[in-house]
C-alpha cells in the first residue's frame, strides 16, 4: 500500500511501504513513551527524596514484587510482539514471489547497472512495470555497496563474490531515487540512480524496443547511445572539455604519454583494453579511477564505442 511522506522518508510506493511505516512508528512512539516514563520518574524521585539537610531514616523495604513483575512483564510482552511482528514483515520483504520479473543488479564504483530478461542492459536507471513484483539479484564488482530505494522502504547490501536479493512491487508510476547507503569510496555520494516505474504495456514496449535498438542502429549511432547510457559521459567529454578522464574528441590515432612515461597510440586495441582493464595503461595526468566494464559491455558494444570514438575528430 502507498503511504504518505514522513519527516524522514518520501511518500511510500511499494506494497509493503505502509507496513514498514506503521511498525516503525509503533516502535518510535513506544520508545518515546518509555523515555518519558523513565526520565520523568527519575527526575520526580530525585526531587522528592533529595537531601533536605535533616538526617531521616528511610523505611527498610527493599523489594516490591507486584511492581517488579509489572515492569518486567509489560516490556517483555512488548518486545515479543515487536519481534514477531517485525519478523513477519521481514519474511514478507525477503522472500520474492515466484512470478517476479528477475533483474540482475551490479554495483561498482560508482554506478549501478541492470540487466533485464533478454539481455537488455541499463546503467543507473532501473525500468520496471507498475503492479508487478520485481526481484533483484544483486552483486558487486568491487567493494560493498548497498541498494536503497526510500520510496519502496527497502534496502539490501550488495556484496562482492556473493549474491543478495531484494524484491518489491511498485504501486504507482513515477520516478524514484536509488541511493548507495554503504560508504564505498570517493564517489559514494554520487552513486545515484532512478527507478522508472511504467505502465505494464509501456514497460513491455520499452523492453522490446531496447532489445531491437542494438541491432537496428548503425554501429556509430549505437556507440553514441552507449556513451550516454553506460555512464561514459560522466568522465569523458566529446567536445574537448577536460574532465575526470581524457576527452574523446580527436583522441583516436593520437599518441598519448602514459603515467609510466612510455607512449601509446590510441587504436582499437588500446580502447578495448582500456574498457576491459582500465588500470593497464593510464594516461599521464589522470587518476586511475575508471571501473572495468568487463561483463557490462559485450564485444558488439565495444565495437560500437570504438566506431563512435572514431567519428569524434
Ligand atoms: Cu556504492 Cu556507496
Amino acid at each position: 500500500m502507498d503511504s504518505t511522506g514522513t519527516l524522514w522518508l518520501p511518500p511510500g510506493h511499494s506494497t509493503f511501504a505502509s507496513d514498514v511505516d506503521f511498525l516503525f512508528y509503533v516502535i518510535a512512539y513506544l520508545s518515546l513513551a518509555f523515555f518519558v516514563i523513565v526520565t520523568v520518574g527519575s527526575l520526580y524521585l530525585a526531587f522528592r527524596y533529595r537531601n533536605k539537610g535533616k538526617r531521616e531514616l528511610t523505611s527498610g523495604i527493599a523489594h516490591n514484587v507486584p511492581l517488579e513483575v509489572t515492569w518486567t512483564l509489560i516490556p517483555t510482552i512488548l518486545v515479543f510482539v515487536i519481534f514477531v511482528w517485525g519478523f513477519k514483515d521481514y519474511l514478507k520483504m525477503h522472500v520474492s514471489p515466484k512470478n517476479a520479473i528477475e533483474v540482475k543488479v551490479s554495483g561498482q564504483k560508482w554506478f549501478w547497472s541492470f540487466e533485464y530478461p533478454g539481455g537488455v542492459t541499463e546503467v543507473n536507471t532501473l525500468t520496471v512495470p507498475v503492479g508487478k513484483p520485481v526481484s533483484l539479484l544483486m552483486s558487486s564488482q568491487d567493494v560493498i555497496h548497498s541498494f536503497f530505494v526510500p520510496a519502496f522502504r527497502t534496502k539490501m547490501d550488495v556484496l562482492p563474490n556473493r549474491y543478495t536479493r531484494l524484491w518489491f512491487e511498485a504501486t504507482a508510476e513515477g520516478e524514484y531515487d536509488i541511493y548507495c547507503t554503504e560508504y564505498c569510496g570517493k564517489g559514494h555520494s554520487e552513486m545515484l540512480g532512478k527507478v522508472l516505474v511504467l505502465k505494464e504495456q509501456d514497460y513491455n514496449n520499452w523492453l522490446s524496443e531496447a532489445a531491437a535498438a542494438s541491432s537496428s542502429l548503425s554501429l556509430e549511432e549505437y556507440g553514441e547511445q552507449l556513451y550516454r547510457t553506460k555512464a561514459c559521459i560522466t568522465c569523458h567529454s566529446v567536445d574537448g572539455t577536460a574532465n575526470q578522464g581524457p576527452t574523446w574528441k580527436g583522441i583516436f590515432g593520437k599518441t598519448e604519454k602514459l603515467a609510466d612515461g612510455s607512449n601509446v597510440t590510441i587504436d582499437e586495441n588500446y580502447i578495448r583494453e582500456s574498457i576491459l582493464n582500465p588500470m593497464a595503461k593510464i594516461t599521464a595526468g589522470y587518476q586511475p579511477i575508471m571501473p572495468t566494464f568487463q561483463g557490462i559491455l559485450n564485444d558488439r558494444d565495444i565495437d560500437a564505442l570504438i566506431a563512435y570514438i572514431k567519428t569524434l575528430e
